[in-house]
């Protein structure tokens, strides 16, 4: 499996040629990128050739395992990783004692079955590290390999927030190994707040996609992080979630001067924003919480910044049907601050 091999909210994936070709265009040092709101880690993986390094953020715990399974530097035994996946796909999962994740997500996430080999896998993962059988990498290869093959039989529309009720879910769960990416070039790792980081890294490019309407990643994702963090707090509701931690100010309606710091502290040479236009949406939570014209205003601010636009179609499920939706690039050359 490989980066984009997983369904994530407002994923650059699909967008990355066209962006890719515009940072190319109008972003002639391209030493260092910072990638401050990261997500999967498909920009940063699409853009590492045309840098030298980069830095890469985001405050989920699960996308720091995958950045560190992905993008990691220490030795990996492949043969020894392909026994674990050998012993995992020939595990008897009706024989499996109940667990954490089958107590908790057990026919509402996943099949049953496949709940409590998903959290034996999880746990057998632990005890390998603890037992030093693997290194820290290996770790993160193993845990990042169960993230992307739960995603792939989860009862979902593609996140957390519920699970599919009333059918019977199909999808059965296989543990396939990630594919990390080779690279000799650094990339150095954060999960932190944004607008924290922000303050102390400087680099060529920053590349800034964050939230933008009330939709918090932590809530979406729950069930990647509960998996990820591993320390088994009670949860609630009926999409089973832990205590709420990670709540972005960008899906708040302090989203506006949120962005003003972060753009303000960046000491970058070039900002590009990624934005699309769907401000006026019908329902409140998918509606924009900063608008276009703050962000231009913003960006003004710290220097000239050109628009790019691209017109995207999306198809609703009558499929005759498409609503228009425009995804933008702004792109600000930043200012030399002794003029
Ligand atoms: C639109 S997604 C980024 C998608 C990414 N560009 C991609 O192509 O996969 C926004 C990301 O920002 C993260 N995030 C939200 N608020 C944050 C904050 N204050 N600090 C760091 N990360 C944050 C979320 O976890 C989410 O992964």
């Amino acid at each position: 499996m490989k980066i984009n091999n997983r369904r994530y909210t407002g994923s650059k994936y699909k967008l990355m040629p066209w962006i890719k070709e515009i940072i190319l265009k109008k972003c002639p040092k391209r030493s260092i990128l910072f990638d401050v709101f990261g997500g999967t880690g498909v920009v940063t993986a699409e853009l590492l050739d045309v840098f030298d390094s980069a830095i890469i953020n985001d405050f989920l715990y699960s996308n720091e395992v995958i950045y560190n399974a992905f993008f990691g530097k220490e030795k990996i035994n492949e043969k020894k990783l392909s026994t674990f996946e050998k012993k995992y796909n020939s595990i008897e999962r009706v024989k499996l004692e109940d667990n954490y994740i089958s107590d908790n997500f057990g026919g509402k996430f996943f099949k049953y079955n496949d709940s409590k080999l998903i959290g034996f896998i999880r746990e057998d993962i632990e005890n390998a590290l603890n037992k030093k059988t693997i290194n820290k990498r290996e770790f993160n290869v193993l845990l990042a390999s169960l993230l992307y093959s739960l995603d792939r039989c989860a009862n979902t529309v593609g996140h957390y927030d519920a699970y599919i009720k009333g059918k019977e879910i199909r999808a059965d769960f296989i543990f396939e190994l990630i594919e990390p990416i080779i690279t000799n070039k650094e990339v150095k790792i954060y999960r932190m707040d944004a607008n924290i980081l922000a303050k102390s890294v400087s680099a060529d490019v920053a590349f800034v996609d964050p939230p933008y309407n009330s939709r918090q990643y932590s809530r979406f994702y729950h069930v990647l992080e509960t998996i990820t963090k591993w320390d088994k707090p009670k949860l609630t509701g009926t999409a089973m979630k832990p205590p709420e931690e990670n709540m972005s100010e960008y899906c708040r309606n302090s989203a506006p001067e949120t962005f003003d710091d972060l753009i303000k502290n960046l000491n970058v040479k070039y900002i590009v924003v990624t934005y699309n236009n769907t401000y006026d949406s019908k329902s409140s939570s998918s509606r924009n919480k900063i608008t276009l014209e703050q962000i231009k205003e913003i960006l003004n601010r710290k220097g000239r910044t050109e628009v790019f636009e691209k017109e995207y179609h999306r198809f609703n499920a009558g499929k005759t049907d498409t609503t228009e939706h425009k995804e933008m690039v702004f792109i600000t050359e930043v200012m030399n601050k002794n003029g």
